[in-house]
Formats: structure tokens, C-alpha cells, sequence
């Protein structure tokens, strides 16, 4: 069975706490509940009371997320935190952590785990950047990558396609591109997960706006978006919410 469009929202490092609560009162006064699920990932600082403030039914998560259970990891933030703040979901391994923290598939596959053993559900993020796509091998790379960073994670999992060509650049994939990458994730998690396959949620990332959200969803095996510009503006995540 089809999924339920999810409409996950990186704010990447903006908004205080407080822009982030009046954010949400924003989204309160105008939306409303269309097919989508909706889920804000946050600053973690910005997740307490970020929950109650959104409408009723809009999900909040973490954007990183620390492999380890607790101790001496100054700056980290725990999976327990995170839960403990409300969270639902949390990404994993954006390519953003991966190019300046260097993050590799092994340690995004400890951070997933580390979520799920706190009943978050982790966004593990794949995609491969211009000069491998230039070179014909976005599939053989992104699904190696996925398999990496899903090394002994259970099920309850959401993949993020993200090209890194088309984060915040303006240059969307087309809906054939991320159908093509969409439907190899989808073989690959059948060959991992089996049947349980066809309810998990693969999701496309990079420059997603109002005006392109639908046709890129309505591909057979895209299941929602993972938005970072045209998360910031009540407006536009109104206008994504709604054409979906
Ligand atoms: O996590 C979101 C992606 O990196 C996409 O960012 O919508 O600004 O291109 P963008």
C-alpha cells in the first residue's frame, strides 16, 4: 500500500526559538489539513514547545543526531533528547553533514540505528553530486551509498533522494530523474526489507517549491519532498501543502 505523502520541511540552520514559535503560530492561522503529513525538522534548540505551538497533527524532528547513547561528546545532542522534546522524525547523513563534518555512510547508518532504538524514525539522505552524474553513475552511487548507511537499520525508515546538483540551487530534478532514482531505492529496499517495501516512504530533496512539489509526487515511488528553501516562508509551505 501507497504511504501517505510526507512534506518534511529542513530548516537547516535557521530561525531563533523564538522566529521559530512565531513561525508556527503563522502556519496555524492558515493551514489546513490536506493529504500530506507534515513534519518540521528543526534546530534542536527550537524543537521545545515548537510541537505544541504548530497545528495539531504537524510532526516535529532533528536534523542530526549523535550515534551514541550519552557521555562525555560535548556539542552532541541525543536521540533521547530529541525524543524527549517531542521529536518524530530525524535526518541522517544530508549531504550538507556529509561534505562539512565528513559523515560517511558508517556513521550514518550508527546515527539511524541510534534513532531507531529511541523510536525516532530516521530520513537517511543519499544522492550523488554533478560529477558523477555527469559520468552516468547517479544510480550505481547513491544506491552503494544507501546500502552503507543502512547497514543493520530496521525498517522504520524514510530515504531522502537528494542530488546534491539540485540542493538550493535552483535546478530541480526533473520528475523522470527522481522517479529513476526513486524506483532503484525502492528495488533496493525490497531486497532488504522484502515486502514491507512498498508502505516505506521515499522522498525527493533539492529545490522543491509550490509550483513543482506535485508532479515530482505523483511519480509511481515518490512519497513526499524534503524541502529546505521553501521551507522557511509560512507562504510557500502553505502553497506545497496544498497542491498536494
Ligand atoms: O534537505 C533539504 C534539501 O537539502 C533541499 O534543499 O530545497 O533548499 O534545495 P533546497
Amino acid at each position: 500500500t501507497r504511504p501517505r505523502t510526507l512534506l518534511a520541511l529542513n530548516w537547516k540552520m535557521n530561525k531563533t526559538p523564538t522566529e521559530a514559535k512565531a513561525w508556527a503560530r503563522d502556519l496555524a492561522g492558515e493551514f489546513t489539513r490536506g493529504a500530506a503529513e507534515l513534519a518540521v525538522m528543526a534546530p534542536a534548540i527550537s524543537l521545545p514547545g515548537l510541537k505544541e505551538t504548530l497545528p495539531g497533527g504537524v510532526d516535529v524532528g532533528g536534523q542530526d543526531v549523535s550515534p551514541h547513547e550519552s557521555g562525555a561528546y560535548t556539542g552532541e545532542i541525543s536521540a533521547g533528547m530529541l525524543r524527549d522534546v517531542n521529536a518524530t522524525y530525524v535526518v541522517v547523513g544530508h549531504s550538507e553533514r556529509r561534505e562539512y563534518h565528513g559523515e560517511t555512510d558508517v556513521l550514518v547508518a550508527a546515527k539511524a540505528r541510534q534513532a531507531q532504538a529511541h523510536n525516532l524514525t530516521p530520513i537517511v539522505c543519499v544522492g550523488e553530486g554533478l560529477d558523477v552524474r555527469e559520468r552516468g553513475e547517479h544510480v550505481t552511487h547513491t544506491l552503494a551509498q544507501l546500502r552503507g548507511s543502512l547497514e543493520g537499520v530496521g525498517e522504520n525508515v524514510v530515504v531522502a533522494y537528494e542530488p546534491v546538483w539540485a540542493i538550493g540551487t535552483g535546478k530541480t530534478a526533473t520528475a523522470e530523474d527522481a522517479e529513476e532514482l526513486a524506483a532503484a531505492i525502492r528495488e533496493a529496499l525490497r531486497e532488504l526489507y522484502g515486502e514491507v517495501a512498498e508502505s516505506l516512504r521515499v522522498l525527493y530533496g533539492g529545490s522543491v517549491k509550490p509550483d513543482n512539489i506535485a508532479s515530482i509526487c505523483a511519480q509511481p515511488n515518490v512519497n513526499g519532498a524534503l524541502v529546505g528553501g521553501a521551507s522557511l516562508k509560512v507562504a510557500d509551505v502553505i502553497g506545497m501543502n496544498d497542491a498536494l
